[in-house]
């Protein structure tokens, strides 16, 4: 079951990378393709939001296993990463993907692009990439890989 959510975790991340970039462009290009688009995105994004809590929550390094003895929460790079950076900004980027689906379905182009732009930002600043030092040790580019 951990294993499981973490590799559909970790897979969903591509398929919201990918919707927001075709929406985020067909905005830029005012197609009215981004209805259905925006959609999908929507529906990855709260998605990976309840996967994303079940982690938090009663994954591996989750709230109900507790801190390690001797750890300090916001003192650990890992645990501060994990328990608050990637879960609030990831927060906030589906916060933005929600609104900009209400744009983008009213085709406000302009402010569906805004939105999507600095949601894709937040939302590569907060992934553990596998380089990012403590908070990316061990993990992939894709799941298993
Ligand atoms: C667009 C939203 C999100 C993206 C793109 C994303 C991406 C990722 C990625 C790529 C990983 C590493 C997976 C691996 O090691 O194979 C991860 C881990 C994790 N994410 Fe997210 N995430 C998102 C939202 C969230 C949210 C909203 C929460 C919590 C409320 C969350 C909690 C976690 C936790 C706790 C881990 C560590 C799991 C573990 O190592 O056992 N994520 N996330």
């Amino acid at each position: 079951m951990e294993t499981g959510m973490l590799h559909l975790h970790s897979v969903l991340r591509w398929v919201i990378i990918l919707l927001l970039l075709i929406t985020l462009f067909g905005a830029i290009a005012k197609k009215t393709s981004i209805r259905s688009s925006s959609l999908w995105l929507l529906i990855a994004s709260h998605t990976m939001l309840l996967i994303g809590l079940y982690q938090l929550i009663a994954g591996r390094f989750g709230i109900m296993k507790g801190l390690p003895q001797g750890v300090e929460l916001m003192g650990d790079g890992f645990y501060r990463f994990f328990w608050v950076e990637h879960p609030l900004l990831m927060i906030i980027a589906i916060g933005l993907i929600t609104v900009a689906r209400g744009k983008a379905k009213a085709l406000n182009y302009r402010a569906t692009a805004w939105l999507l732009f600095i949601a894709l930002i937040l939302i590569l600043a907060a992934v553990p990439w596998p380089f990012r030092g403590v908070v990316g040790d061990g993990r992939t580019w894709f799941p298993g890989m």
